[in-house]
């Protein structure tokens, strides 16, 4: 099966200011030019519809880093997919790391999920361990956050959904910390065999896994080639233009 190549530019809680958004969004629109793939960029929720609803192209999608599972109503600070929706976010990161140690849980994650598919958002499912033990119980966890995140989604469904891989231990840290390709390829093969005890294979075969976690210009080729994913899921190199269209750059050459 061949897959679309996929970037989601993870911008987390940067930058400061919405001039610096405009500016860093300014130079991803650059570095975008030739890039063979689908690129989607998540800024923080305050900046979306400011670049989403300015933005003229068509090379770009926007996420958002989150959504809340109701419609609307009396949640205060919360937004739906329905708002994200009318900004012309496409896509959500859900259950990513940072937001998981801050109390959320597989429960949320996968009404969130439910929320997102309903309108029409594309979720990316993040799913990781915190660390590795000899015996692999690890897998166990993945399974585990595979499972609950996606209780209740149907067939039809489950190709809409991205799995982004991060294990928590790569996250934030340099090309020679992240994972290495063959380790990234025995864990996309585990999420596709815990994928189809639930789901026909055919359905299985059209999801788009990622890998996120120190992913960078020197090490997304070999990933990429040799670790059974489509793409990745980028943090600190989408704040930095230069090294981001050099990322960009390999990865639309292979
Ligand atoms: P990183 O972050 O690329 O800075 O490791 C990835 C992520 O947390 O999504």
């Amino acid at each position: 099966m061949k897959y679309q190549k996929i970037v989601v530019a993870n911008w987390k809680a940067n930058p400061p200011t919405l001039i610096e958004a405009r500016k860093l969004f300014a130079a991803v629109k650059k570095a975008a030019g030739s890039f063979r793939g689908a690129l989607v960029v998540c800024p923080p929720a305050p900046f979306l519809a400011d670049l989403a609803l300015s933005y003229r192209g068509s090379r770009i999608r926007f996420g958002a880093q989150d959504v809340f599972y109701e419609k609307g109503g009396s949640f205060t600070g919360e937004y739906s997919a329905d708002m994200l929706r009318s900004i012309k976010a496409q896509y959500v990161i859900l259950g990513h790391s940072e937001r998981r140690r801050l109390g959320e849980t597989n429960e949320d994650i996968n009404k969130k999920i439910a929320a997102a598919l309903a309108a029409g958002l594309t979720p990316i499912l993040a799913v990781g361990e915190k660390g590795r033990d000899a015996e692999g119980n690890y897998f166990q966890t993945i399974e585990e956050q595979l499972k609950k995140g996606l209780s209740g989604i149907s067939d039809s469904s489950l190709p809409k959904i991205i799995i982004a891989y991060e294990p928590v231990w790569a996250i934030g840290k340099r090309a020679e910390d992240a994972m290495k390709p063959n380790d990234v390829q025995e864990m996309a093969i585990f999420i596709r065999k815990t994928l189809a005890q639930k789901y026909p294979r055919n359905a299985v075969d059209k999801v788009a896994i990622l890998y996120g976690g120190s992913a960078e210009p020197e090490n997304v080729a070999g990933i990429l080639t040799d670790g059974g994913v489509s793409g990745f899921l980028v943090g600190h190199v989408s704040l930095e233009p230069a090294r981001f269209k050099e990322m960009l750059s390999v990865i639309s050459d292979l």
